[in-house]
């Protein structure tokens, strides 16, 4: 008890005593514009802040990285060591340039300010144009990726397939992603988009999709949907509701009765 007990002061004092080093130690191996933000900076609050408070993260530091380098150095300098989370921001990670095929492009991990393109491209990349193109994992040729370890690979069809395949869809778990190589596609020139949200209580689910499933054969691909089941005390207090939205850029959607007919029946 006693051992365990000068045991865990030891590993608490040496945690107090890492953190400051985390700061002079890695930022001495980072590239010129990279940062390293402590919880003691001002600028601490607005880089841990997420779109959702409720999936908020204590961090221990944020490291800003500018190169891919730095996301190697920050993973071997830092992880291995540190007490806490390290958020490793890519947002200074946006680069883009289309290949001369006209059929790909380079983008950075974090492209968009928002939502980067790597963490929707890796997760899911549910989109509106799925019917015609399939989901963002979908449209992955190659990823630089920084492993555990902190070496870079590029996972492509060959060298690291299992890598790329892998990334197509779990892509959270096997490492950074500094850049994606993306297809990419010309625009429709289709701006109008019209969208619908349907609503259904949980009551209705198994007829709708018994219905959704017995029309995809039948649909268009520039028509989209997808489903969401939330809960909304407003709505139902007991059970969860069920959202479907609708998207084209063809023809209007607005509610369920525009889709009833030749083109597409949810007859719900
Ligand atoms: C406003 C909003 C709109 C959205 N709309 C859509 C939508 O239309 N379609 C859709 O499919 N999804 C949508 N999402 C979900 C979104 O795709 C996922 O939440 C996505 O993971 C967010 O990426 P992020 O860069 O913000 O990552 P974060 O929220 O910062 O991270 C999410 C997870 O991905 C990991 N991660 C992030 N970047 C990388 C990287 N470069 N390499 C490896 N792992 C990484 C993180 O460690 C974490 O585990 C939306 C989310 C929001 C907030
Ligand atoms: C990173 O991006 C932000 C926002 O665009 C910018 O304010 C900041 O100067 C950038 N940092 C570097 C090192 O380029
Ligand atoms: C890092 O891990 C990869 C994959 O396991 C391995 O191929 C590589 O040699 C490792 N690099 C170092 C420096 O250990």
């Amino acid at each position: 008890m006693l051992t365990s007990t000068l045991l865990l002061a030891a590993l608490s004092w040496a945690a107090t005593r890492a953190q400051p080093d985390i700061e002079t130690e890695l930022g001495a191996l980072l590239s010129d514009k990279a940062m390293v933000i402590a919880p003691s900076s001002p600028h601490f609050g607005e880089s841990t802040e997420r779109y959702l408070r409720s999936n908020s993260l204590e961090y221990a530091v944020v490291v800003v990285v500018d190169t891919e380098d730095d996301v190697s150095q920050a993973v071997q300098g830092g992880l291995a060591t540190m007490h806490g989370g390290m958020n490793i921001w890519l947002w200074n990670l946006s680069r883009i340039e289309i290949a001369l095929d006209g059929q790909h492009a380079y983008v950075g991990a974090a492209l968009c300010q928002c939502v980067g393109v790597a963490g929707s491209s890796i997760g899911g990349g549910v989109g509106v144009f799925m019917g015609s193109y399939c989901l963002g994992p979908d449209q992955i040729v190659s990823a630089r990726v920084v492993l555990a370890n902190g070496t870079a690979v590029t996972a492509s069809p060959e060298p690291h397939a299992d890598l790329l395949w892998a990334l197509k869809g779990a892509g959270h778990n096997f490492g950074i992603v500094t850049e994606l190589q993306l297809r990419v596609f010309d625009n429709t020139g289709k701006t109008d988009w019209s969208s619908a949200l349907l609503v259904f209580t949980q009551d209705k689910l198994e007829a709708l999709f018994r219905q959704l499933n017995a029309q995809l054969p039948r649909q268009p691909s520039h028509l989209s949907f997808d489903v969401l089941i939330v809960r909304d005390p407003s709505a139902d207090a007991e059970n969860s509701i069920i959202l479907v939205r609708l998207f084209s850029n063809v023809f209007s959607v607005t509610t369920l009765e525009d889709l009833k007919g030749p083109r597409i029946s949810f007859g719900i």
